[in-house]
């Protein structure tokens, strides 16, 4: 059974991922408040490392990156590379060693607990395994960050409701998730990061865990989340065609370190590292450019980073 759509409407149907249209003509002005550039993440010199037997590994070295409001930003990289532990520390799931952070306009270098809620509450997260409460229906799972924040029942039933349809689940508010697909999983784990409205949205191997098609499915609704609502989305992936096709800007990361990054189109038209030429060339993904173009004409959409 092929994945159902999420229920919108899509302004500008030809068109639906226009990185510098898009760019230019979305409202900038909460980035701008928040930091001088416009960022919403901004790292300096970040540096994590983990004790074992005696030893230090570090995960992460001197990382330096800024992301700004509203893009989609994806970092890659082989396994081990550090990914996850980079965006770890975007939410402070993880605490940094040294450096400067800033996320959100706010340095999270002391922040309170308190501020660190804060910090968790505009920042979702979407996991490769998707994290759900199997106790808990799909409308339970959705409304659980709610509950945490405290929002009335009455408010938490019309939010969940609305999340429900924006990712595509109507009909399925009652299943429990081992009733549900794995995109549709997924689609739940997304509801329930959107639930407090997050400015941010982390995804770390988001569709790795999907066949090709659902993986598809998934992105469309991540791309029209972040057209949508301007949501600034990190996403981390070792699938090359899931970055190259919505995401306006890259890095790749090695050992701990970013080691390129740019456009997504400069990166993979022309990657400069030798990690970079090998991601690029071993991309397992496996999507020809027709069945993409037949996918296009289907939903009447047009991915800006493949020329078909
Ligand atoms: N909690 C942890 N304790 C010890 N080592 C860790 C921990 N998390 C990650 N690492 C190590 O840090 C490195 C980077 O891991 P990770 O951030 O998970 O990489 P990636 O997401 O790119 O695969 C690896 O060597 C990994 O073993
Ligand atoms: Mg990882």
């Amino acid at each position: 059974m092929p994945e159902r759509h999420a229920k919108l409407s899509f302004s500008g149907m030809g068109v639906f991922i226009l990185q510098k249209a898009k760019r230019t003509k979305r409202d900038k002005g909460l980035g701008q408040q928040r930091g001088k550039g416009g960022y919403m993440i901004k790292l300096k010199n970040i540096s994590k490392s983990f004790e074992g037997r005696g030893e230090k590994t570090y995960a992460v070295r001197g990382v330096s990156l800024e992301i700004e409001q509203g893009e989609i930003f994806g970092i890659i990289g082989f396994s081990g590379a550090g990914k996850s532990t980079l965006i770890r520390i975007f939410n402070q799931l993880e605490e940094h060693d040294s450096g400067e952070i800033h996320i959100l306009g706010k340095s999270i270098n002391h922040a309170s607990h308190s501020e660190i809620a804060t910090i968790r509450k505009n920042v979702g997260m979407i996991f490769q395994h998707f994290n759900l409460l199997w106790s808990r229906t799909v409308q339970k799972n959705i409304e659980l960050p709610l509950e945490i924040a405290g929002v009335p029942k009455k408010e938490r039933e019309k939010r969940s409701a609305e999340l429900v349809k924006l990712v595509g689940l109507e009909g399925r508010e009652k299943a429990y998730p081992s009733e549900l697909s794995g995109g549709q999983k997924q689609r739940v784990g997304i509801a329930r990061a959107l639930a407090n409205k997050p400015e941010i949205l982390l995804c770390d191997e988001a569709t790795s865990a999907l066949d090709p098609k659902t993986t598809e499915d998934i992105l469309l609704l991540l791309a029209e989340i972040n057209q949508q609502f301007g949501i600034t989305i990190v996403m981390i992936s070792h699938q090359m065609e899931v970055v190259r096709r919505i995401c306006h800007r890259v890095a790749v990361m090695s050992e701990g370190k970013i080691v390129e990054s740019g456009s997504a189109c400069e990166v993979f038209e022309n990657p400069k590292h030798d990690v970079t030429k090998q991601m690029v060339v071993s991309d397992d993904y496996g999507v020809t450019a027709s069945v993409l173009k037949e996918y296009e004409q289907e939903k009447g959409v047009r991915y800006a980073n493949i020329a078909v």
